[in-house]
């Protein structure tokens, strides 16, 4: 069997190495890949955009399932253009995949539905915006351009001045483009922030498994937002019946109301859930696995993944038995000084092959020159631990990325430091 995994990160690195370990042993390719993914699969040095290519090398490298895994290309269609092109595709969608890429239409959608997330209005020009933000009662309020932005576009303001000058960078100068067409602006959710995931087929859905990711980045929860520099897995204080409320009443049925609506959903679905002292509420849903968390969720995967993306595309996921290791993951990234901002590349990473036996080292901007492997993205490497509980595995996480070195890295030491 061959597979082709889009996308170049560190999710890409753990979704190759988890697939690697399938008795199926399926023949692996990323596009565009990474020097993680090099050592377990071949890389094809496509742009993960680029869809009218990826579907032609498709065509041509006779594969048997390609896994879209970043949000870009699944945004642009690529599961429809394969689907067209009779290739079996794991992924939402480009109507399905709206769930992420239009935050307006997701919580149009939760509205209409009656899902547990922040009140909103939505608007399309600046005035009325600026109106509303003016006349609003309490602060603090959260500004969301209606697009992808790379993780990089909610405001939460805690005056109305920075709500209006979140405004002006939406709509005005538009910094996300048109993605600032449209504006979601809503009610601020307090309390702890998880990450949900489950496979879906259409109509049915896996157990669910839990993490938290630590978005920001720097110590304490200070600085810019990031794609996300470490985070662990489960989240231990979820109690069961949170858990079960979530699976049914908001992850179940958020994919039986998608195919109700005709956009039947296929791939992972990724709930952000806030703890609210009046329960879960949705902050927002993604369509893929996230990074870091598919990091810290593989590998307490008890299954075979290939099998799993095989029965989710062909609607038959209650055929397998999809469980997660009650042990527990942390991972902490480590990246260029500079990011989520500007930061060089280039540099060659040192401590490789001091990484112990039973962590993982997952690579996401990394790339080889001169036959070395050097840095080539903002967030570079991932070093997970595996143990049987959250503070064990921080400390073995901790332990080994601190012997990975390159000029100018960072990272956050506080990763998982309220579970100790
Ligand atoms: P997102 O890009 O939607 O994942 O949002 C980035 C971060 O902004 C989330 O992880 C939350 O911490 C925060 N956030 C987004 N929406 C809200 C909200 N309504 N209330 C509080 N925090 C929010
Ligand atoms: N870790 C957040 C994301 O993947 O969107």
């Amino acid at each position: 069997m061959r597979i082709l995994i889009v996308g170049g990160g560190g999710r890409e690195h753990a979704i190759a190495w988890k697939c690697a370990q399938s008795p199926i042993q399926p023949t692996l390719f990323v596009a565009p890949g990474n020097a993680g993914t090099a050592s377990l699969a071949e890389n094809v040095p496509i742009a993960a955009t680029d869809i009218e290519s990826l579907v032609a090398w498709v065509q041509a490298n006779a594969i048997d399932l390609t896994v879209v895994a970043q949000d870009d290309p699944l945004a642009l269609g690529a599961v429809d253009a394969l689907q067209a092109c009779g290739q079996a595709a794991f992924g939402p969608t480009q109507a399905a995949a709206k769930l992420e890429w239009s935050k307006v239409w997701s919580k149009e959608f939760m509205r209409r539905h009656g899902l547990p997330t922040a009140a909103f209005a939505v608007f399309d020009r600046w005035e009325e915006a600026a109106a509303y933000v003016k006349q609003k009662a309490s602060m603090p309020i959260v500004l969301k351009p209606d697009g992808l932005t790379a993780g990089k576009g909610v405001f939460v303001c805690a005056s109305r001045a920075e709500a209006l000058q979140a405004l002006d960078t939406i709509m005005e100068s538009r910094a996300f483009g048109a993605s600032g067409d449209r504006i979601v602006i809503e009610e601020c959710l307090r309390g702890i922030e998880i990450s949900v995931f489950a496979f879906a087929d259409g109509t049915h859905i896996t157990p669910l498994v839990t993490a938290c990711d630590y978005k920001r980045a720097y110590d304490g929860d200070a600085g810019p937002n990031t794609g996300g520099m470490g985070g662990y897995s489960p989240a231990p204080f979820v109690d069961p019946e949170t858990l079960d409320y979530i699976h049914h009443a908001i992850m179940e049925r958020t994919i039986t109301l998608m195919a109700q609506e005709g956009h039947p959903y296929v791939g992972v679905l990724y709930g952000q859930l806030m703890l609210t002292n009046d329960g879960p509420r949705i902050v927002e849903f993604n369509v893929r696995f996230g990074d870091p968390e598919a990091q810290l969720i593989l590998p307490r995967l008890q299954a075979d993944l290939v099998a799993v993306l095989q029965a989710a595309v062909a609607g038959r996921l209650p055929e397998t038995d999809v469980t997660w290791d009650p042990a527990a993951t942390c991972g902490v990234v480590v990246a260029s000084g500079g990011y989520p901002g500007a930061y060089t590349t280039g540099h060659p990473i040192a401590g490789l092959d001091t990484v112990d036996d039973d962590v993982l080292l997952f690579h996401a901007g990394t790339g080889v020159a001169d036959g070395k492997v050097v840095t080539a993205g903002g967030r570079v490497l991932i070093a997970v631990g595996q143990a049987a509980n959250v503070p064990t595995a921080r400390g073995r996480a901790y332990d080994n990325i601190a012997r990975v070195a390159f000029e100018n890295s960072y990272y956050r030491k506080d990763i998982a430091a309220r579970e100790v």
